[in-house]
């Protein structure tokens, strides 16, 4: 059954081709200070940084750069984006770029009119922001976390070997962000596969939990249904623009909490593959594939109508004569194909995990109570095991 949900996601969005023209109505309705935040330095290489400042200098806006944002936000690049954006004065923290870049900038924006240490305040205490939030507005360059609308940030902590995302509340969630399917052509191939994985990912979190009739996994299945056809079709050709603005158009819904709405969910494949992240510092889509069929496998027992379910739905599996768990099971083994079809890295090993790391990833692994099993710290040695 459905439960009680508010429902309200305030993030503007501009999509399509040309949509960077957006930044022009919106920048008016900031004060003169902007905090660019950027990464490693794709955006300079594929012109997009170019025409941002461009667009920013034409509305009257003093740009403070905060470039060199890696994949998966380090803490110590935190407090200095902090320290930044406070010497600023920032009006605005515009983030451009992928989930990191556009994560980073969420966690800046509520730690600048804070005194507390940021990391101990969100990421271990999950204190609800309590101070002024800096707005921020993301322009998207890699598709897959679904941050462009969501309130969510994940930030590692190399020392402590942890990698913890918080999802802060609407007040953190991108004023707007800018869609443009044509901005993701550059990406490397293992960075849009990564993504797409994330993307399913990020549906199936949603999806395996529950044993009710709700709506959202009819939506869930037609997301599917539609990344599957878009990115066979971008693995081929990634240049095809009706393939990548379906994925881009998939992975903003995966995650910006509609699906969730009065419904159970898991986040145990990010819990563990964020734990490998942690000791890895692998790329977070990849780390979510390697980890996917153990975790699945593991579960299924526990959960097998609603596998047999995604089998038929998804993956089109002819259930005549079959029991349900024979049904489940090749569901997932469709599901596996297809992964190492489009390339994707289905070992831990390969992502550089080692057999010396796994007690440190078992502690590095929270626990969710929402999936088919709460796992005990034996189920996810078992499952990490079966990662390698
Ligand atoms: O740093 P640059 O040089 O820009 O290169 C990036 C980076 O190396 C490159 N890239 C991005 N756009 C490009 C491009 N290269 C060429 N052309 C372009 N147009 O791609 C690499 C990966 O970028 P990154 O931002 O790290 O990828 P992604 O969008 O997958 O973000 C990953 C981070 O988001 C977190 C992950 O944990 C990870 O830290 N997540 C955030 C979530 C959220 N806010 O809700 C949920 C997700 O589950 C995820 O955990
Ligand atoms: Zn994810």
């Amino acid at each position: 059954m459905l439960g009680n949900f508010t429902y309200h996601n305030p993030t503007k969005l501009y999509f399509g081709k040309g949509s960077l023209d957006g930044l022009n109505e919106e920048l008016p309705k900031y004060g003169k200070n902007v905090l660019l935040v950027y990464g490693g330095g794709s955006v300079k290489k594929n012109g997009i940084y170019d025409k941002v400042v461009a667009i920013l200098k034409a509305n009257g806006k003093s740009i403070y750069e905060d470039g060199g944002v890696m994949p998966n936000p380090t803490v110590e690049k935190l407090n200095e984006g902090i320290e930044r954006a406070r010497a600023a004065k920032a009006d605005l923290i515009l983030a451009v770029g992928g989930g990191s870049v556009c994560d980073y900038a969420k966690a800046v924006s509520v730690s600048v009119h804070c005194a507390d240490d940021a990391w101990d305040k969100y990421f271990i205490r999950f204190d609800d922001v309590s101070c002024d939030v800096v707005p921020v507005g993301c322009v998207l360059t890699m598709v897959g976390t679904g941050s462009e609308m969501n309130g969510g940030a994940v930030i590692t902590n190399h020392a402590q070997k942890l990698k913890i995302g918080h999802v802060f509340g609407d007040n953190v969630f991108p004023k707007f962000s800018i869609l443009d399917p044509e901005f993701t052509y550059t990406l490397p191939k293992y960075q849009m596969i990564s993504g797409i994985y994330d993307i399913m990912s990020h549906i199936l979190e949603q999806y395996f939990s529950g044993t009710d009739d709700n709506t959202s996994d009819y939506i869930m299945e037609g997301l599917l249904r539609s990344l599957i056809h878009s990115a066979n079709i971008a693995v081929d050709d990634p240049t095809d623009y009706e393939a990548r603005s379906n994925i881009m158009w998939i992975a903003t819904w995966a995650l910006n909490t509609l699906v969730a709405k009065g419904k159970t969910t898991d986040w145990m494949v990010h819990m563990l593959g964020q734990a490998v992240a942690a000791h890895t510092d692998a790329t977070h889509g990849m780390t979510l594939a390697a980890v996917t069929m153990p975790y699945y496998r593991y579960i299924l027992p526990y959960g097998t109508a609603k596998f047999a379910r995604y089998a038929v739905n998804v993956w089109d599996i002819d259930p005549d004569g079959k029991t349900e768990e024979q049904i489940a099971l090749d569901g997932l083994i469709e599901m596996e194909k297809w992964m190492k079809k489009i390339g994707l890295i289905m070992n831990i090993t390969e992502l550089g995990a080692s057999k010396a790391m796994l007690d440190g990833m078992v502690k590095s692994t929270l626990v969710m109570d929402g999936g088919y099993k709460v796992m005990t710290e034996r189920d996810i040695r078992a499952v990490l095991e079966a990662s390698f």
